[in-house]
């Protein structure tokens, strides 16, 4: 069965702060999603949400950019920020840059991974949704898990995965995009993608097959914005078991935290933590930055699940392990690492502070 699978997301308001969603503004997408399931438009749905952002998780049959689904996620945000301004919510309606709906998302503000898809026998599928950091989060793990054997050890011994994945790269400032062959093209891939905050990968394939593997949403706020409107905290679905890598092999990456930036008002690196769900409250100089993971089995398009993954003891040590990154980066202070280089933080006085010392500054 040819099914597409969307995740569309936004951050609608904060509560308390950037912390984390308020239920009212939940309940209120749930509300969305019920009419839209009855007439058919999606098979199913899951609503839910890491820190600020508001998930919305569907399958329907209308292909991936379908105008209808996206203007399903478009209202329901709409509605969803209306909530949020009653309740005066922190930063409500900040990730909707526009003030009417032309036919797509991409674009105005909410971040989206879609896939279409032939529904296997058993459709395993995790997806991966993170708060206070930026779209090239993905690519780090999305490496490992598709062509590093000391990870995924199925490219070493599973004959369906042996034949390795290609990646499609995209330049997000330039709006070119590349694909790369695994293995025999990491070198010159790791060129690009070891640079996050330019490069992201977009979607990763089985080459034997050509079959979609993980598609992530790309979108950079302030790119489209052209000015810090808010972090993208993006998602990202992966498909996995059988010719794709096992569960735990998707997951493996998430055991030792890399650091990501994001943090503090954009402009901070910080270690991406794995979370319950209910745990993806990003309260500590507003983080540390946050990943949760749903896992789900398609069935006909329903969504049967989801279990929490990162709701597992076997992720404690990856938490300490992040609370140990984000201690020793913390007492940077103000300084790098810690704090972005010039050029990538999202708040800065530097035009204003410059002009006012300028004629301080002496030739040397
Ligand atoms: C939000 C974030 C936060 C905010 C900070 C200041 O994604 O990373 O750290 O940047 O709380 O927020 P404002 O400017 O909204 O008061
Ligand atoms: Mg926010
Ligand atoms: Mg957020």
């Amino acid at each position: 069965m040819k099914l597409t699978l969307s995740v569309i997301k936004a951050d609608i308001g904060g509560y308390v702060g950037h912390s984390s969603s308020h239920p009212e503004v939940l309940e209120k997408a749930e509300k969305c999603m019920v009419p839209a399931k009855k007439k058919g438009l999606l098979i199913d749905y899951h609503v839910t949400r890491c820190g600020d952002d508001l998930q919305l998780i569907m399958t329907h049959q209308k292909g991936e950019d379908s105008s209808e689904i996206h203007e399903l996620g478009w209202e329901t945000f709409i509605d969803c920020a209306n909530v949020a301004k009653k309740l005066k919510l922190h930063g409500a309606g900040q990730d909707l840059l526009s003030d009417a709906f032309s036919g797509n998302v991409r674009g105005m503000g909410p971040g989206v991974a879609e896939m279409e898809i032939n529904e296997r026998d058993a459709e395993t599928i995790i997806i991966f949704m993170a708060d206070k950091t930026a779209s090239g989060a993905w690519n780090l793990p999305l490496y490992k898990v598709f062509a590093d054997p000391f990870n995924t050890i199925g490219l070493v011994i599973a004959g369906n995965l042996h034949g390795g994945f290609s990646f499609e790269v995209h330049d997000v400032k330039e709006s070119k995009k590349i694909v790369f062959n695994a293995p025999e093209e990491i070198y010159d891939m790791l060129v690009f993608i070891g640079a996050p905050s330019r490069f992201c990968v977009k979607n990763v394939y089985h080459r034997e097959s050509g079959e979609i593997a993980a598609a992530s949403s790309t979108q950079k706020l302030a790119l489209i914005a052209g000015r810090y409107v808010g972090k993208d905290d993006p998602v990202c679905i992966v498909r996995a078991q059988g010719r794709f890598p096992a569960v735990g092999e998707v997951l493996e990456p998430f055991a030792h935290p890399h650091i990501v930036e994001g943090w503090m008002r954009g402009s901070h690196n910080g270690p991406l933590m794995p979370v319950a769900v209910r745990e993806s409250n990003p309260t500590r100089f507003d983080g540390p930055p946050r990943v949760i993971a749903a896992g789900f089995q398609l069935a006909e398009g329903k969504l049967v699940g989801p279990v929490d993954m990162f709701d597992d003891p076997a992720f404690d040590n990856a938490r300490q392990e992040a609370l140990d990154i984000a201690d020793i980066l913390r007492r940077h202070g103000p300084f790098e690492p810690h704090r972005l280089p010039l050029d990538e933080m999202e708040y800065t006085t530097m035009p204003q502070v410059m002009k006012k010392l300028k004629s301080r500054f002496k030739k040397i």
